[in-house]
């Protein structure tokens, strides 16, 4: 694909820019009751379903569905839906987020939780839960944590999620950029805590009754989008919607620490495993699969070569960027074939900047696209991105473009 054939495929199309972060959706049940910082906006997704031209019982795939938004809102669209994530917690938040719920059985569940502290209660041993909460605290989350667990299955989940989603605001550490801090906040007390996840637990209780799925069915499995599990392969899908990490340095395994810890992973040592076995958007992750057929693009060699010049802060940045492209090729070659012919993929990235150099992710993915079989239709800027301080003071002010790449198969 030539560079003169992309520029004219590359479109501003700035008005739906506001839709590409969660802040749209902040007084949306169910998109609200998670803060999921990496979601897009649900009215992004509804557009996508116009544009992509979806009728009623269409099935809708996200192969990297995080915190939920094409499921849910395919689900009260009326569309059926899977969705894919390699993070139990995502598989989870996006489990939930797409049920109904029995208001009466929640009712009269919220009040036979047990509250008591069990002394010998086990905590796995990672040095993030002590630094993020006191002794007390701690006791109390995972005695109310095995008390849930003992939930019937859907009051389970709904009560385990509402207690998942109020840890990062009683604990010392915070969900910063791609990482989480240690604050100066002082540690909360088990009483507080409790407070609030029964106040939560009413509230969410409430919003049940304000929002009402469709009855299209919605459904997300643990997976790698690399390499598909076989019940993902046994179904075609009539639009991919998605957006994967961004070769930002963000790693989820360490921004939803709290939260797999307490809900899903019980070692230290799991927790690596699946920082590892992400895609490697990120300097920790690993190499899994080999990219047998691609190609590495001619404008990659060329970034490649600008920041072999540079001085950067880490020596993986460099492997990192390599090894995101030959997984996105993976990734972009199972959507291919899952796709029903002539449908269409959505895909929202954003382009990143290491040490001044520009890398145009979006450009890169188009072409690597089409090594896979798919048809690039559009790049559409949504939105430019500023430079973090640090690098304004070096490098200038270049802002970033974020865009959604429409193929079609
Ligand atoms: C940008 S988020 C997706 C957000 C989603 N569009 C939403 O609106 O909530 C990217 C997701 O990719 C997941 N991920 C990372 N590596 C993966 C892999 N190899 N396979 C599948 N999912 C992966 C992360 O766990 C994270 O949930």
């Amino acid at each position: 694909m030539g560079c003169l054939s992309l520029d004219k495929k590359i479109t501003e199309k700035l008005e739906w820019g506001k839709y590409v972060s969660p802040i749209s959706d902040k007084n949306l049940s169910p998109f609200n009751w998670y803060s999921f910082k990496h979601r897009f906006g649900s009215e992004l997704v509804s557009r996508m379903f116009s544009m992509f031209g979806l009728s009623k019982g269409n099935i809708v795939f996200d192969p990297f569905c995080g915190g939920g938004t094409t499921l849910i809102k395919a689900k009260l669209d009326g569309y059926n839906s899977i969705g894919l994530d390699i993070s139990p917690f995502s598989v989870f938040l996006s489990n939930v987020l797409t049920k109904s719920y029995n208001v009466s059985k929640l009712d009269n569940t919220l009040p036979r939780i047990s509250h008591e502290i069990n002394p010998r209660v086990e905590i796995p041993d990672v040095a993030i839960l002590n630094k993020s909460f006191s002794d007390s605290s701690l006791k109390y989350i995972y005695s109310l944590r095995d008390s849930i667990n003992v939930l019937q299955r859907q009051e389970r989940d709904f009560f385990l999620f509402s207690l998942l989603s109020i840890l990062n605001s009683v604990s010392k550490a915070k969900k910063s950029g791609g990482f989480l801090r240690i604050t100066d906040q002082k540690k909360v007390p088990a009483i507080t805590i409790e407070n609030l996840f029964i106040k939560t637990s009413e509230k969410l209780i409430n919003d049940v009754k304000t929002f009402k799925y469709s009855g299209a069915s919605a459904k997300a499995i643990i997976g790698d989008a690399r390499k598909y599990p076989s019940f993902t392969k046994e179904e075609s899908y009539d639009a991919i919607l998605t957006s994967p990490p961004y070769p930002n340095r963000h790693d989820y395994t360490r921004i939803y620490e709290l939260e797999l810890l307490l809900g899903f992973i019980n070692s230290n040592q799991t927790l690596k495993n699946l920082r590892y076995d992400t895609l490697r958007s990120h300097v920790e992750a690993r190499k899994r699969f080999n990219a047998n057929g691609y190609v590495k693009p001619l404008l990659l060699e060329k970034k490649i070569g600008e920041l072999n010049n540079r001085e950067l802060n880490n020596n993986q940045v460099i492997p990192t960027l390599e090894g995101y492209f030959e997984d996105m090729y993976l990734s972009l070659k199972e959507m291919a074939s899952v796709l029903k012919p002539q449908k269409h993929i959505g895909l929202v990235v954003s382009n990143v900047r290491f040490a001044g150099v520009m890398i145009p992710v979006d450009e890169l993915l188009a072409e690597i696209g089409e090594q896979v079989g798919l048809k690039l239709k559009k790049i559409f800027v949504l939105r430019y991105r500023g430079n973090s301080s640090q690098q304004m003071l070096r490098h200038k002010r270049e802002p970033a473009r974020e865009s959604l790449i429409v193929w079609q198969k």
